[in-house]
This record gives C-alpha cells, structure tokens and sequence, in this order.
C-alpha cells in the first residue's frame, strides 16, 4: 500500500521503516529539511537499535523514501499519517499546533479519498478536530473529496521500538466509517501473526486508550516507589516485597520495580496531559496528581541519601555517575533522574564525574563545558578521584561490576544504588557502604 508519513521523529521514522519492512511504499515528510538530507543518506538522528539497518534496507530498496514537499507526499498516500510532536504547553496539556498544521496542509492538497491516521499521542477529541481542520481547507477549496480520520495510538518502548513495532501486542484503531476500518485492516494483516490484534473502537475511545496505557504504567511505579519509602521506614525491603506481590497474577512482575523515579518523554508529558484534560471536563483526577507527586518527589531520593551520606556538605566532593540516559538502551535524557540528580550535586558544590554508554553526546548538548562535569569514556573512570559512585540507569554492563575495584577506586567506598541492581550484602562484604531505594534492612537510610 502507498503510505505517508508526516514527521521523522521517533514514533514516525520507527512506524515508517516498519511499514516497509511489511512491503508498504512509505514517503516520509518531514519540514526539517537538512534532517531529510542525513535520513537520504542513511544517517538516523536518533539511537535505536535496529532503526539503521532496516531504514537503510527499505531506502535502499525503494520503500523506503523522504521529502520535505508537502503536496507530493499527500498526492502518495493512500493512508497519510501524522506523527509530529505535540510537546506539552505551559500547564501540561498537548500543544495541537503541529498537528493541525499537518491536518491544514492535507486539506489545501487531497484530491481523492484517504485514511488520515492519527499517531501522535493526542488529546481526547483531536480526531474531531483534525477532521474539521481537513474539511475546512476542502470547503476552501471548494472541493468535494471524501477523507477518514482514525485514531491509531502507538505503543512503542525507547530501545525496543523496533521490535515493538513490527510485533505489537494490540493494534488499537479508533474509526468511525466501515471504510477507514477495512484500509487499516488490510494495511496490519501482516503485523496480526497467529491471532487478530486490531481492536476496534470509536475515535475518543482510542485515544483516551493511549493515556491510560502510559497512566497505569506510571501508576504502578509510583505506587512501588511508595511501598518503598515505607520499606525503609519499617525496615523492610521493597525487593522482597515486589517478589512476594509480584507472583500475584492479577499484580504481576512487570513494572513494579522501585526506583529513582520514571523519566522519558511519554510518562511525565502524558499523566500530565491526561490530568489536565479531566480538569478541564470538571473533574479532578486525584490519583493522577499523586502519581506525579510521589515520581517528583522521586527523584530528589538519591541526592538526599548523598546528601545525607555527607551531613549536608557537598561542597567539593566528587559524584561518580553510571548511567545519564533515562533508561537503558536509548541515549534520551528527556527528564531522565540523572539530571535532576547531577543539577542538585552541581548546586551543592560537588562535581559529577559520569558514564552512560550512549548517552555522553546527548549530556554534553544538553550541558554543553562545565568544570563540575567530566564525561568519562569507561565506567571506570568515572570512579577515578571519585568519594562515591550513584547508579542512576539499569544499563546491563553495571549489573555485575567488580565491587572490590570500585572500592578501591574511591575515596569513601559507598554505592547509591538508584536502580535496586545490587545484593546488600554482597556490597557490603565487598567493603563498601550500600544504599538502595526502599531497602529498610540495610538501615543506613534511618
Ligand atoms: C513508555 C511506554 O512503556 C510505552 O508503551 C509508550 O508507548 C511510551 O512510554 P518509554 O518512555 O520508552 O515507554 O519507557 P519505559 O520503558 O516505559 O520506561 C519509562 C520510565 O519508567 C523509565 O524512566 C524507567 O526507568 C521507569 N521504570 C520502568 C521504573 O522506574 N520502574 C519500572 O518498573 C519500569
């Protein structure tokens, strides 16, 4: 099928490249247009593995293309989506500026039927408005061309995108019109595998879909966050506690796991907006408030534990960091912990020596030359003139380091272990003070 897709940023490059892989002749617009240029020529401005090699394969293949020509790209699709930012205005909810501009430009070029599909994460209602931004263009126009809008949220991780893309669990389309329905059908047949994974529903349904999918999520770590702050108080250890909850199938293992709060683009921005948007319907979505409270509140966890480490006095000491990107395998830094962590030491006069395995470039754009940041090429040496050493992502390479190097390494041997990664005990033996997140029973928090 001929596929348009407005927008290479993460979710419309990912989306884009799949529908490719699938067989589908996709033409990606973009307005940026040197970002165009590199994706030509095979340059991918983001990191995600995977991404490279299959936008290169169907590019190659001639699947694959870019432009930055508006008319052109509506005159290709017969599905024409729209995956531009909707970054979040000044009281939390999504700006549509973009969106509605893609929705103007549709209007002023379709000259035959199309699939408008909606894949931005948008607020509840915008299918209706993007549907009125098309047919007000049309009616400008004065002509009589026949156009659907779908609601098809995605459901992609940062570092598992890919897969996540070409192998949904669920294929969420909001439609109003049977023939839109049958355009998506045909267009995910080949992403179903050994079950049908389209559901179904109306547009507002599809779309409040998407925020409670990212609002549970975050419900869940914000509520283990809460458990453990009451594990440490009670002196119990939040580890046990989420295997001892987590067997409960109806609980379950996945996404409970404690720490130093949920960053990303998606969690903050979309509880946010989701909150707001049951305010401006009347209604005041207490859990939701909480659930951000509890992940505010989060991430100041690790500089009080080093602060208090040191009795409040920072000024001059040196912060070994593992890990800046805010989860592993992505080198996106949107409000990933490790940055309200390293401006709070920066503010108490320490310094931060720190590793990430990807995320280094995207520090130094964010922070640009400072004498109280080095960014180190190894983990090691980031421990090198170092007091202590905070573990602030996951990333798989900390998970088992060489705990008797690390002590020597630093100046006052003690690990802040951000992320839960580490046995206690096995810390501890290896003759360095722990601290975790909700781990009463190593009582050093009291
Ligand atoms: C999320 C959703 O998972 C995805 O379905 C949606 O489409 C976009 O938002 P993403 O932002 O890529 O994806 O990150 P995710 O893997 O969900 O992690 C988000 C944050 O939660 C990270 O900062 C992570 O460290 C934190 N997290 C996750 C926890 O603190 N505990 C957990 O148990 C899980």
């Amino acid at each position: 099928m001929k596929v348009t897709i407005f927008g290479t940023g993460y979710v419309g490059l990912v989306t884009g490249a799949c529908l490719a892989e699938m067989g589908n002749h996709v033409l990606c617009v973009d307005i940026d247009a040197a970002k165009v240029e590199r994706l030509k020529h095979g340059e991918i401005p983001i990191y995600e593995p995977g991404l490279e090699s299959i936008v290169r394969r169907n590019h190659a293949g001639g699947r694959l293309e870019f432009t930055t020509d508006a008319a052109s790209a509506i005159a290709h699709g017969e599905l024409i989506f729209i995956a531009v930012g909707t970054p979040p205005d000044e009281d939390g909810s999504a700006d549509l500026k973009y969106v509605l501009a893609v929705a103007r430009s549709i209007g002023q070029h379709l000259d035959r039927y199309a699939v408008v599909v909606n894949k931005s994460t948008v607020p509840v209602g915008t299918a209706d408005r993007v549907r009125e931004a098309v047919a007000s263009e049309l009616a400008g126009r004065q002509v009589a061309v026949e156009f659907d809008v779908v609601s098809n949220p995605e459901f992609l991780k940062e570092g598992a995108a890919v897969e996540d893309c070409l192998r949904p669990d669920r294929i969420i389309v909001g439609a109003s019109s049977e023939r839109a329905v049958a355009v998506l059908r045909k267009l995910y047949a080949p992403f179903n595998r050994n079950h049908e994974r389209m559901v179904v529903m109306d547009e507002r349904s599809a779309e409040l879909t998407k925020y409670a999918a990212n609002a549970m999520l975050a419900t869940k770590i914000s509520f283990m966050n809460e458990i453990a702050n009451i594990a440490e108080r009670v002196g119990a250890d939040v580890e046990l506690v989420r295997q001892g909850i987590g067997s409960d199938p109806r609980i379950g293992y996945h996404f409970i796991y404690p720490g130093a709060g949920y960053g990303g683009s998606c969690f903050p921005k979309d509880v946010q907006a989701l909150e707001r948007t049951a305010h401006n319907h009347g209604y005041e979505a207490r859990l939701l408030g909480a659930v951000e409270a509890v992940n505010r509140q989060q991430k100041t966890k690790l500089f009080e534990l080093i602060s208090r480490h040191f009795d409040g006095r920072l000024a001059g000491r040196t912060i070994a960091l593992w890990g800046l990107a805010f989860k592993p395998n992505t080198d996106d830094m949107r409000e990933a912990s490790s940055r309200e962590l390293m401006e709070a030491l920066w503010g108490a006069g320490a310094k931060v020596r720190a590793f990430d395995p990807e995320a280094r470039q995207e520090t130094h754009r964010l922070y640009g030359e400072r004498d109280d940041l080095v960014l180190c090429e190894h983990a090691e040496d980031a421990l090198q003139g170092a007091d202590v050493l905070a573990v602030v992502t996951e990333w798989k390479a900390f998970r088992s380091p060489d705990f008797s190097a690390i002590r020597a390494a630093l100046a006052e041997p003690a690990i802040f272990d951000g992320r839960n990664l580490y046995d206690p005990a096995t810390v501890e033996e290896a003759g360095l003070a722990y601290y975790g997140i909700g781990r009463g029973r190593s009582l050093r928090i009291q």
